[in-house]
């Protein structure tokens, strides 16, 4: 017999549905709750409200689990590629190799960007953030793909253009940095795979003379896999409820752009390397900083740190610290902020504020010390995480439309004047 919730209001007691999940997680589906209460549900924050069910990824946060498709990001991280991951993520299998091979040859045929897109580049200020270059540029990739303004898709249409965002976004993104130094763009080569390209487009001059080193394009595959879908985060949730209203997928993952950009979200990676260079020129002093985060009347956070879900470790903050001292080495590099980053994780993990609200260092918190030794400035880190989420954004999107889910329209409760009389303006005082 399906298991039941029991809910009394006043003199009445109404009956829910619970949903078991495959991984056990249990919901009270409150789907009719208004039809048969006239109540609604108040969850600011949507700490805990689901807001679909999802086929993609599981993550755990008391025990720090995350899996794409049932696969351990562990796994995942170690022995499979970020193309590899990308269909793992959009169609839901790990893709043979002659599905690779024809994933990667229709990726191949749609890597240039419009010319005409090139204006776009050139009306940015110098300046501009990258984020906020990534927004528009990819929105305005509908613009040169009619077919992704159907609002009923074909099949053929949604798969065209999850190749046309795949493909092109390392275009977009590398001649955002290419722009940002004036410089000329690098136009993508098909005989390279998908980071290799990506590298060569953004660093092209320094790779044709000294090649494109394996050990930092193995890096950013890696990390790209560890950044591909998070669930229903933030932006995800962005994309989602976007998508739900017909709009179309460039908009969509636009619209996830954006919230990716803050930095409680996505933006944090930038603001954890600006933290940490500002207690490195402060002095070091850790304690200090440490001091400022818990104290009430002080604005800093430690950003990297705490997470919605992770009430652990976060799984990829884990695989990425360990990989920050292996990438460092091969590349020669000694870079001052590791070791405050790490003084001041040790410090926070034995401070009772930091236990007490199972506060750990997040998936931000030492990407950035990577990114950096691989030659990106840093408001140019969560344009990387937009890089590497973007298969998560696309299989959400297309998760949502396959399952012809309602578009998304949260109810409220009303607390503001009621009644008022309309006064003319001549009596207003
Ligand atoms: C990402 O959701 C996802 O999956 C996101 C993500 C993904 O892959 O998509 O994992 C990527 O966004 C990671 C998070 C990156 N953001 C940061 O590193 C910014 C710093 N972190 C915080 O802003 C915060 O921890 C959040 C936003 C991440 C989570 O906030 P919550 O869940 O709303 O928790 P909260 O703000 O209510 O904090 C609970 C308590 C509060 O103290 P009390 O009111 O209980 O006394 O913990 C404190 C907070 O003040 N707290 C912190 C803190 N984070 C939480 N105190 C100091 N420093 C921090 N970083």
């Amino acid at each position: 017999m399906s298991e039941k919730a029991t809910l009394n209001l006043g003199n009445k007691t109404y009956e829910l549905p619970v949903v078991t999940g495959t991984e056990n997680e249990k919901a009270i589906d409150i789907s009719k709750l208004r039809d048969q209460t006239s109540y609604i549900t108040l969850d600011s924050g949507f700490k805990n409200t689901g807001c679909t069910k999802s086929a993609i990824t599981f993550l755990d946060g008391e025990q720090g689990l995350l899996k794409y498709r049932g696969y351990a990001i562990e796994d995942l991280a170690e022995k499979s590629t970020f193309i590899e991951v990308a269909y793992l993520l959009i169609y839901g299998n790990l893709p043979t190799q002659a599905e690779t091979d024809n994933f990667k040859l229709q990726i191949s045929k749609h890597t240039l960007l419009h010319e005409d897109m090139k204006k776009f580049y050139d009306a940015f200020p110098p300046k501009a953030h990258p984020m906020g270059q990534l927004c528009s540029l990819v929105s305005s990739l509908s613009a040169f793909s009619p077919e992704s303004l159907n609002p009923n898709p074909s099949k053929e249409d949604i798969d065209l253009g999850i190749i046309k965002l795949i493909a092109k976004m390392p275009t977009i993104v590398s001649w955002i940095y290419k722009g940002s130094l004036g410089e000329p763009f690098i136009y993508p080569k098909s005989q390279l795979d998908y980071v290799a390209n990506f590298m060569n487009m953004t660093f092209g001059q320094v790779t044709e003379e000294i090649g494109i080193d394996p050990v930092v394009v193995n890096a950013l595959d890696k990390l790209l896999i560890l950044h591909a879908d998070h669930e229903q985060n933030c932006s995800t949730s962005t994309v989602r409820i976007v998508g739900s209203s017909g709009c179309n997928l460039p908009a969509s993952i636009s619209a996830g752009i954006s919230a990716l950009w803050g930095p409680l979200h996505g933006g944090a990676n930038q603001a954890v390397i600006e933290m940490l260079e500002l207690i490195k020129n402060d002095g070091g002093d850790t304690e200090k900083w440490i001091n400022k985060a818990k104290d009430k009347n002080d604005p800093f956070l430690l950003m990297g740190f705490g997470h919605r879900v992770y009430k652990n470790f976060d799984p990829r903050a884990n695989i990425i610290k360990k990989a920050c001292d292996k990438i460092l080495d091969k590349l020669g590099i000694n870079d001052p902020i590791l070791e405050i980053a790490k003084k001041l994780e040790d410090a926070a993990l034995n401070d009772p504020y930091f236990v007490e609200r199972k506060l750990y260092p997040n998936v931000d918190f030492y990407s950035g010390i990577i990114y950096r030794a691989l030659g990106f400035p840093t408001d140019m880190f969560t344009v990387l995480f937009a890089l590497g989420r973007l298969p998560g954004w696309i299989a959400q999107w297309k998760e949502m439309r396959e399952n012809k889910e309602p578009i998304g329209r949260p109810r409220q409760v009303y607390v503001g004047e009621v009644n008022k009389q309309f006064i003319p303006i001549a009596d207003r005082v």
